[in-house]
């Protein structure tokens, strides 16, 4: 049995030191992407309050050949499927290889929005040998919800997990 639990006074950096330590933990040694990125997303869910999704979306190829987002696994309300390079919160991420912090979804030209109650997002971009090769996406039903805190954070779990998904 796996016991990750957060403790509940952590303040966010020090919470996402734990989530990234556990998710090394977790991966370490493990070859199979999707394993890895199922059992990430079920961490994030259990250590990042406020959350109403918490997944991955990997770079494939459509039937012609093109690059475009395909859903992989997540914590949350069935989603989008597929999602062209650069449209959205999540292909501007992996278009630009840049986080995408949004207080406010609505605001957001081009957001796509697979629940209705999210109302901030945060994006992150997995990159491996400069390439992006996949975005984590956080969606909370809270305005305003994700601080640079929460970016950092994140950004720190897409570097240890760029060999491993
Ligand atoms: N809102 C995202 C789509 C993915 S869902 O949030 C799970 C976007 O605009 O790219």
């Amino acid at each position: 049995m796996y016991d990750f639990k957060p403790d509940q006074t952590l303040d966010t950096a020090e919470r996402y030191r734990q989530l990234v330590d556990a998710a090394d933990a977790l991966t370490s040694g493990e070859p199979d992407p999707v394993a890895n990125m199922a059992n990430v997303a079920a961490l994030i869910w259990e250590f990042v309050p406020d959350l109403n999704w918490a997944g991955f979306y990997r770079v494939g190829t459509n039937a012609e050949g093109v690059d475009e987002l395909v859903l992989g696994p997540f914590v949350g309300r069935p989603a989008c499927i597929r999602i062209p390079i650069g449209a959205g919160v999540c292909g501007a991420a992996a278009k630009s290889g840049e986080t995408q912090l949004v207080e406010d979804v609505h605001a957001f030209p081009g957001h796509i929005a697979c629940d209705a109650a999210s109302r901030s997002e945060l994006v992150v971009p997995v990159s491996r040998e400069g390439k992006v090769v996949a975005v984590i996406d956080l969606d909370s039903p809270n305005p305003a919800r994700f601080t640079e805190a929460d970016a950092r954070g994140l950004e720190a779990l897409a570097e240890v997990l760029s060999a491993r998904i």
